[in-house]
């Protein structure tokens, strides 16, 4: 039974405050989860509370999450049983009362979810992905690591948010991330010796003043090749365009141009062409349905199309797109839609109507490395959590080792196997 819940002001990887919460159980069992936060959040995320008051962080402050937590919040939930995730993420949903969660927040209602799910798993004695995920989780997801960030993730002038590097070729999840960590040093070295700086972007991923997308792709893939692997072979590569945020007034503000929905498809399709590519993630923008439909219908077959602020993790959103023919995969974001709970639904409505899923961190991060135990829990076969380089992005990768090598001989690494609707 839950005893009580509290919760605290902390400060994510931007230096931005957060929110963290306890739970204590009956039996002693004393749990924590923090929240992330985003930096090129979707219009249709649940509401992130912050306290509006100037005079603390910017008005950044999560002082009034925090009283959501220890007061409404807990006199609902104590005396519940926390094994009872569904009832206990609906209570909250229900005592909120407001469509996006905008009353308690949703970084509120989540750090408590979490929380919840972690004292269950605790109190008995079971890691969370096995609590979560149940006696057949055991598949490792591929790391798609964010080597250059641009977008709203660095002061440069990329207009493509991430470059990833995902390394479909490696045996086992501890290998892939050694492979990951050799290319980004050797990208570190080729950047220096072209006399671009090595400066890193949010989500740990270098930052250089670059000024085209495949400039980018064209350092990447040297990279690669340089550290002694295969482009393609070894490594697949992904992009995170996250288009809503150069979308204005009706085309799309990329590279000096301005573009429409069938040039951005056109582009996609030459990139596609032209370089490994896997994975293309928010490639329109987060109303663009049709457009989405279009994009799909000419390139779903040969590369993964990921909808981040396009779903933003709900499942109601999902379910417009997948009638549609909309995107081929889920990003999930554990706070665009702000319980457990939701998600796990998102998850498994993505799952049933062949769309692969990815558990993905925020470009604002914690020490927190629960999306890593969900990734296994769920079998979501990807994980997009940043760099192979800073402590917030690398504290869920070092958490996906210490699975792999609890799981043992179970262990399976997902691999190519993430992405069984095309040839990669
Ligand atoms: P965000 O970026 O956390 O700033 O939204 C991550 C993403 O777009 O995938
Ligand atoms: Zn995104």
């Amino acid at each position: 039974l839950i005893e009580a819940v509290g919760a605290r002001e902390i400060l994510d990887s931007r230096g931005n405050p957060t929110i963290e919460v306890e739970v204590l159980l009956e039996d002693g069992t004393v749990s924590r989860a923090a929240v992330p936060s985003g930096a090129s959040t979707g219009a249709f995320e649940a509401y992130e509370l912050r306290d509006d008051d100037p005079k603390r962080y910017g008005g950044k402050g999560v002082l009034k999450a925090v009283d959501a937590v220890m007061g409404e919040i807990a006199d609902e939930i104590e005396g519940l049983e926390s094994t009872e995730q569904r009832v206990i993420d609906g209570a909250m949903i229900a005592l909120d009362g407001t469509e996006n969660k905008s009353r308690l927040g949703a970084n509120a209602l989540l750090g408590v979810s979490l929380a919840v799910a972690r004292a269950s798993a605790d109190s008995l004695d079971l890691p969370l992905f096995r609590y979560v995920g149940g006696p057949n989780a055991h598949t490792l997801p591929v790391p798609m690591m964010n080597i250059i960030n641009g977008g709203a993730h660095a002061d440069n002038g990329i207009d493509t948010q991430e470059f990833m590097i995902l390394p479909i070729g490696a045996e086992s999840f501890g290998q892939a991330l050694q492979w990951g960590a050799e290319v980004y040093h050797a990208l570190k070295s080729l950047l220096k010796a072209n006399g671009l700086a090595t400066g890193l972007g949010d989500e740990g991923g270098f930052a250089p003043d670059i000024s085209s997308s495949t400039a980018a792709l064209d350092f990447i893939v040297e990279a690669i090749g340089k550290a002694g692997f295969t482009p393609g072979t070894d490594f697949g590569l992904g992009l995170d365009a996250a288009s809503t945020e150069f979308y204005k007034d009706g085309s799309y503000h990329f590279e000096g141009q301005q573009l429409n929905a069938q040039q951005v498809t056109a582009y996609y399709r030459d990139l596609v062409a032209n370089y490994p590519l896997v994975t293309i993630e928010d490639p329109l923008a987060e109303d663009d349905w049709e457009g989405y439909e279009h994009l799909t219908a000419e390139l779903g077959s040969k590369v993964q199309v990921v909808g981040d602020d396009l779903f933003v993790t709900n499942p109601v959103r999902l379910a417009d797109g997948i009638r549609r023919g909309a995107a081929n995969s889920l990003l999930v974001k554990v706070n665009q839609i702000g319980t457990l709970t939701e998600t796990l639904d998102a998850v498994a409505l993505a799952q049933r109507s062949g769309y692969t899923t990815i558990l993905s961190h925020r470009s604002g991060e914690t020490e927190d490395t629960t999306i890593a135990d969900l990734a296994v829990a769920v079998d979501s076969g990807q994980i997009k959590t940043g760099a192979p380089a800073r402590s917030e992005r690398v504290a869920k990768y070092n958490q996906l080792l210490r699975i792999e090598e609890e799981l043992g001989d179970a262990a399976v690494y997902a691999g190519r196997g993430a992405f069984p609707r095309f040839q990669v």
